[in-house]
């Protein structure tokens, strides 16, 4: 019988899908008629402020057929204190194992934030949002190795919590950021974010979304993950790597793992099919036994071996 438990570093997972934030409404009840949620890995709550933010003017999402979607939905949503009276309590009673996502636009506001939940046991890491594309400044902590550093290593002096940076790809070198992030005690790396990128709309002859640009998700940026965690593994082949951006099927996640990703968050796919995740785990658990595993953690990072072995 094959096992799908796994471990990103000093967090313990059911198995290696989780839900990746912003694609699952704050707390995930939009699964209630699909799923439990304590089937999953994990979920990845909504970025969270310090205070509420009413987020970007609409339209904020523009499809691109066959590739994936545009985005600017600017981070609305009901603050830290609003989450942890009302919807922390939800999480906790469907027994989902739960990953806060924070985020801010200074250092003070990320502590606040982090100050709300430093010491619930119930949370099994926080994962701060360094990278969204879609506010002013919103990129400034994932774009300079020091502001990473600082932010990382003020938010390790607040909580015991494992910490994930969740970077940006919109970046020259992501090892750079990934090096800093780890020297600043970031127990784990998520990568990536969206792309930063734009349509336009030819009937008002305008950018389609107010903004201009917006973040880009969907199976089209699956090759630019994958090269970030190629990169990052091979770089750092110890540090905890959540890999993200584009999996809609198992052969994805599983394209992941074996690129050096320990577990992986699925996002836009959950629009399209609400159920994507717990195919994925299901799809997982067959790979296994078709490949005769004992855990799916033995395949984390193969494709490195393999290309060291043949010289490639
Ligand atoms: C509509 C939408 C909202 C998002 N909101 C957040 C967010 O609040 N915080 C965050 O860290 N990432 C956010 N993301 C990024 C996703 O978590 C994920 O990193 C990205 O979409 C790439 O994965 P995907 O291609 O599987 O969607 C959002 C993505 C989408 C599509």
């Amino acid at each position: 019988m094959s096992n799908l438990n796994t471990t990103t570093g000093k967090v313990s997972l059911k198995n290696p899908v989780l839900l990746a934030s912003g694609t699952c409404g704050v707390a995930g009840h939009e699964f209630e008629p699909y799923f439990n949620l304590s089937e999953l890995g994990g979920i990845v709550t909504k970025s969270l402020s310090i205070k509420p933010r009413d987020g970007n003017p609409a339209p904020r999402v523009v499809e691109i057929p066959g590739c994936g979607m545009l985005n600017s939905i600017g981070l609305q949503n009901p603050g830290i204190e609003y989450f942890v009276k009302n919807e922390l309590p939800y999480l906790i009673k469907k027994n989902a194992t739960i990953i806060i996502n924070i985020v801010g636009e200074t250092v003070d506001d990320y502590a606040g934030a982090v100050n709300f939940i430093r010491d619930k046991n119930e949370i099994s890491a926080i994962e701060l949002n360094l990278s969204c594309p879609n506010v002013s400044g919103g990129l400034d902590f994932s774009q300079d190795p020091k502001k990473a550093f600082t932010l990382i290593s003020e938010m390790k002096k607040l909580t015991k919590i494992p910490l994930w940076a969740k970077l940006s790809p919109n970046v020259t070198d992501i090892t750079e950021i990934v090096k800093a992030s780890v020297d600043a005690g970031s127990d784990g790396v998520s990568l990536i974010n969206t792309v930063l990128g734009l349509a336009i709309n030819r009937w008002t002859k305008k950018p389609a979304l107010p903004r201009a640009t917006g973040g880009y998700s969907g199976p089209a940026i699956k090759p630019i993950a994958l090269r970030m965690i190629w990169d990052t593994h091979k770089k750092f082949p110890n540090i905890p790597i959540i890999g993200i951006g584009g999996i809609h099927t198992a052969d994805d996640a599983i394209e992941f793992l074996l690129c050096g990703a320990s577990c992986v968050q699925i996002g836009t796919a959950n629009f399209v099919n609400p159920k994507a995740s717990i195919e994925i785990i299901n799809g997982l658990k067959d790979y296994c036994e078709k490949n005769k595993l004992n855990s799916i953690s033995e395949i984390v990072g193969a494709a490195h071996h393999l290309v060291t072995l043949s010289g490639a």
